[in-house]
């Protein structure tokens, strides 16, 4: 069994056989008993240890009762230490009062009843352990939710340097496939040109052989725009964010037939790349979304600056996200797209009305 707890009680009387009395009736209690012989003395212990309660003499010589519980209270750190005073039974009624101003929490006439002293003590020892580890408990609790705030912190760092790797990375691809494969082919077209103007035109199954590998290229250079695009579109990079809000939602259209509506702004924003990239990225989830889930006909796009956010508005006139969804979806699209809104410190709103559609509302705050 794990020891009783115990605690400290400082015991304040100028009379050594007062002290001693006080010791002898309190030791079976089993607490530490601090005896001091003065006001003075007393606060010298108070200042180097932890008290559960402090047995205070009223009548002293120097410093009374009175005295040395007001400089008690005066520090922060024994406001609520509990002090009973202990009073001759010829004081009066007067005496008790003042010892309650002076921060009295008990009051006892000497000589005291043993059994009287004993509850009182084990009362405030009983609240002086509860509120220790009361005061422990809320400490660890702190300490984890700082750990646990600290964890997600770094989690977030995490998420929003794999971001930009990614990134960057689709960017370096996009580019090497673009320009390597894309010379490439472009070269093998003008071999085969210049093969085919050396064929001697009565070779006719060579000129077809070399028509079909024209188509062929053809249709490589295709692919390889496609993939490069699909990884990271140059428009983003060069015509900004609006140019590549509006290319998307063109081949949005094109791909699934849906039709789109955009509005830009007038005076083209440009908010940085990582800015960009994010509202882009949920863009595309978004549309993505609206292929998969919404079966809607039609699309409304806007993008603007209100106040100092940069907002993206997507509305499809389809079937309508379910509120639950809306609110707390566990599934990773729109999880993604509310983590990239967070790294900039920005939200994403999503609202569904049943058999009109899907309202998604991005908001990142831009410094200008
Ligand atoms: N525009 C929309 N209209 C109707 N329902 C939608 C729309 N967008 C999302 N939803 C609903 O919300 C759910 C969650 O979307 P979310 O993008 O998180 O997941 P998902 O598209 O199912 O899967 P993924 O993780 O591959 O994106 C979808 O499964 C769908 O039921
Ligand atoms: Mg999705």
């Amino acid at each position: 069994m794990a020891p009783r707890p115990t605690a400290s009680i400082l015991i304040v009387d100028d009379d050594g056989r007062n002290l001693m009395a006080l010791q002898a009736l309190l030791e079976d209690m089993g607490h530490q008993l601090v005896p001091a012989a003065s006001g003075g003395e007393a606060l010298r212990h108070l200042l180097r240890k932890e008290f559960a309660a402090i047995l205070l003499d009223a009548q002293m010589p120097g410093m009374d009762g009175f005295e040395t519980a007001r400089l008690i209270r005066q520090r922060e750190r024994l406001r609520h230490t509990p002090i009973i005073f202990l009073t001759g039974a010829y004081e009066d009624s007067f005496s008790m009062f003042r010892g309650y101003e002076a921060g009295a929490v008990d009051y006892l006439v000497k000589p005291v009843v043993p059994e009287v002293l004993k509850s009182k003590i084990a009362v405030f020892v009983e609240l002086y352990l509860n509120n220790t580890r009361l005061a422990g408990e809320v400490a660890e609790r702190k300490l984890i939710e700082e750990q646990l705030r600290q964890s997600e912190e770094n989690l977030r760092a995490l998420a929003t340097h794999l971001q930009s790797v990614r990134e960057e990375e689709r960017i370096g691809i996009a580019r090497e496939i673009h320009d390597e494969l894309g010379q490439a082919l472009t070269g093998l077209k003008m071999d085969l040109t210049w093969l085919v103007n050396h064929l001697p035109a009565a070779q006719k199954p060579l000129v077809k052989k070399a028509d079909s590998m024209f188509d062929l290229i053809d249709g490589t250079i295709r692919s390889v725009r496609r993939i490069a695009t699909g990884l990271r579109p140059e428009v983003l990079d060069e015509g900004g964010l609006a140019a590549a809000i509006r290319w998307q939602a063109l081949d949005f259209q094109k791909r699934t037939g849906i039709r789109c509506t955009v509005e830009l702004p007038p005076d083209g924003l440009e908010p940085d790349q990582g800015r960009a990239t994010a509202v882009f990225r949920i863009f595309q989830e978004v549309l993505t979304n609206v292929a998969r889930h919404a079966n809607a006909t039609r699309v409304d796009i806007a993008l603007k600056v209100d106040r100092d956010n940069l907002v993206l508005e997507v509305q499809d006139n389809g079937k309508g996200i379910v509120e639950h969804l809306a609110r707390n979806s566990k599934s990773l699209g729109l999880l993604g797209m509310r983590e990239r809104a967070l790294l900039f410190k920005g939200r994403v709103e999503i609202a569904g009305n049943s058999g009109k559609g899907t309202h998604v509302k991005v908001l990142i705050p831009v410094s200008r």
